[in-house]
């Protein structure tokens, strides 16, 4: 048994993995209840893992930890240094500190006690090797898996492991190749959006989504693109692609935000305030030259990616490719024929590709050897007599079900909203159909309904369908076989005569972000599916994450019910386990 991790930073986790196979994968948020947990490392992650695979520290033989914490202080103040040469006003506090602190965060000595610590506390004197990888080298092996047997390039793109923002490497279909582009900070697409994020009044490194779903209701306005091209250029291949001033960002006086420059008001104007509203059109042209700039960038780094190599396959990774706008542009550019898009690609992937790397080195095993990951219910699980215990100490009324789908899918149709809580918990920042509140697709209310009684969302941003995996192509354009559409993560063209039938997850652009679901991923919820086809043809539901807003999506039975009788949901499924407000 190998352990990843990965943490303090942006999503900690912990992963198992054994001879290629995932046993167990889960984000420290969900345990500490705090969304991204930013400043953990996984100690609940590691606990909850060991319990559920019944195992002890003793029977892990290596553990990979996702950042070079060896050379990082090394290569960071070297490229600190090169930055202030280029960038003389650099001296701000703020910059010094925020290096400082990385230089903490990832500290050798501090991560290896951490680490120590758990095994002394079990009286284990042996413990296993412990090795630091390069932090993109965790995201391609995170991403191989999807496919292992095959060969292509993989483009890593995120803020940033240790100094790297960007690399593309190529798989043979045994090992990993150096990287064919390197590109280093201050560059960095991740941290671009994520300064963005905060000028347009949203949380960085949390909110890129919601930027991402604004950018849809903007336009091109000249003179703000124009503007938005001093901030983030693209340039050639030969020039590393684009090409972002960090002036904008750090090097520069921040007395609006902590990661966006005087330089950028100057540029663009006030700041939007946080939850600021109605978002004029400023903020939205503003969003929508990022998100157009974005796009133009990885597009020419698959073009240069796929001349070079002449592959006809990619693997994507890192934050970056949680953009399922920017996928779903990527796949439809047709530069590659097959596209693999890691689903957990924030920093809660970098777990899983340490894990692997550990194990590979160790035993000397090629990539094609990992097992094809076909799901994400890596997390807990609890057992029918877990919730009735719970449900009895909570003097709730309940009763037990044989049918949960099938009354599960007669209640949506009739408009009624769920909380469905089943088996393993979800790795990754969507809701599966394990943790997900559920409601109808048919439905034009459905979207205000959901926001207005549980999630308090902007009335702009879409819901997701989940859809049988048999009946995917009948609503959306694109490849079931060659885009690998399972977990949310490319956003597909609605087809046009289906627009108006699923209203409430259709985004004004006419995309949606499906997941399709077979009958082996998750059966009892592709059967929820296959009832709602029965009872009003359509065999999809509207799939949202089971949470309140603000808070990481629920892990135990305890927390669905607090969610339960704290909003409007109207029937919980907890297992075997239904319980009603009236
Ligand atoms: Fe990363």
């Amino acid at each position: 048994m190998y352990l990843g991790l990965f943490g303090p930073g942006p999503n900690p986790s912990a992963c198992f993995v054994d001879n290629g196979n995932v046993l167990f994968w889960a984000e420290e948020e969900r345990f500490t209840r705090i969304k991204t947990s930013p400043n953990s490392f996984p100690y609940q992650s590691i606990y909850r893992g060991l319990k559920y695979l019944k195992i002890s520290l003793e029977d892990i033989k290596g553990i990979g930890y996702g950042w070079d914490c060896k050379n990082y202080s090394e290569q960071a103040l070297n490229n600190l240094s090169k930055t202030q040469l280029s960038y003389p006003s650099s001296s701000d506090y703020l910059n010094k500190l925020a290096q400082k602190n990385l230089n903490i965060r990832y500290d050798q000595i501090k991560i290896e006690s951490y680490i120590r610590r758990l095994f002394t506390k079990e009286n284990i004197s042996e413990i296993p090797n412990i090795e630091f990888f390069p932090h993109h080298l965790c995201h391609v092996s995170s991403t191989l898996i999807l496919n292992p047997l095959k060969e292509g390039v993989v483009i890593i793109n995120d803020g940033a492991g240790e100094i790297i923002s960007t690399s593309i490497h190529y798989y043979d279909g045994n090992s990993i190749s150096k990287p064919l582009k390197t590109i280093y900070l201050p560059n960095s697409l991740g941290s671009i959006y994520a300064s963005l994020t905060e000028y347009l009044g949203y949380r960085a490194y949390e909110d890129e989504g919601r930027v991402m779903g604004l950018s849809c209701y903007g336009e091109y306005d000249a003179e703000i693109h124009n503007n938005f091209l001093n901030v983030l250029k693209p340039v050639s291949s030969e020039e590393n692609f684009y090409y972002s001033d960090p002036t904008f960002r750090y090097n520069f006086k921040r007395n609006y935000g902590n990661r966006f420059s005087d330089k950028m008001v100057s540029l663009f104007g006030q700041p939007r305030k946080p939850d600021e509203s109605p978002l004029d059109n400023r903020f939205k042209n503003l969003a929508f030259s990022l998100q157009k700039t974005l796009e133009e960038i990885l597009i020419n780094m698959c073009d240069w990616s796929q001349k070079e190599t002449n592959s006809k396959v990619c693997f994507f990774a890192g934050g970056v490719h949680m953009n399922c706008k920017a996928n779903g542009s990527i796949v439809k550019s047709n530069i590659y024929k097959e596209c693999y898009f890691q689903p957990a690609s924030s920093d809660n992937g970098v777990s899983l590709g340490a894990a692997l790397l550990a194990e590979n080195r160790d035993k000397k095993k090629s990539f094609s050897k990992l097992s094809i990951l076909n799901n994400l219910y890596f997390g807990s699980s609890y057992e029918d007599e877990d919730i009735l215990q719970l449900l009895k100490k909570a003097k709730v009324k309940f009763r037990y079900s044989e049918h949960v789908s099938a009354e599960a899918a007669k209640s949506i149709s009739e408009n009624k909203l769920i909380g469905w809580f089943q088996g393993r918990m979800e790795i990754g920042a969507r809701s599966l159909g394990a943790r997900s509140i559920l409601a109808n697709p048919l439905s034009p209310k459905a979207r205000d309904l959901v926001n207005l009684n549980v999630k308090s969302r902007e009335k702009w941003r879409p819901f997701c369908p989940s859809v049988k995996e048999e009946s995917f192509d009948k609503y959306f354009d694109g490849n079931l076989n060659s885009t690998n559409p399972y977990y949310m993560i490319i956003a597909y063209d609605v087809k046009e005569n289906m627009i108006s039938k699923i209203p409430s997850c259709v985004h004004i652009d006419n995309t949606a972000r499906p997941q399709a679901v077979s009958r082996k991923s998750n059966l009892k919820y592709w059967k929820l599916l296959d009832f709602l086809e029965k009872i009003q043809n359509h065999p999809l539901v509207l799939n949202t994450s089971f949470n309140i807003k603000g808070e990481p999506i629920v892990e135990s039975p305890e927390q669905a019910l607090r969610c339960f009788y704290s909003t409007g949901l109207d029937e919980l499924y907890l297992g075997s386990y239904v319980i009603t407000k009236k």
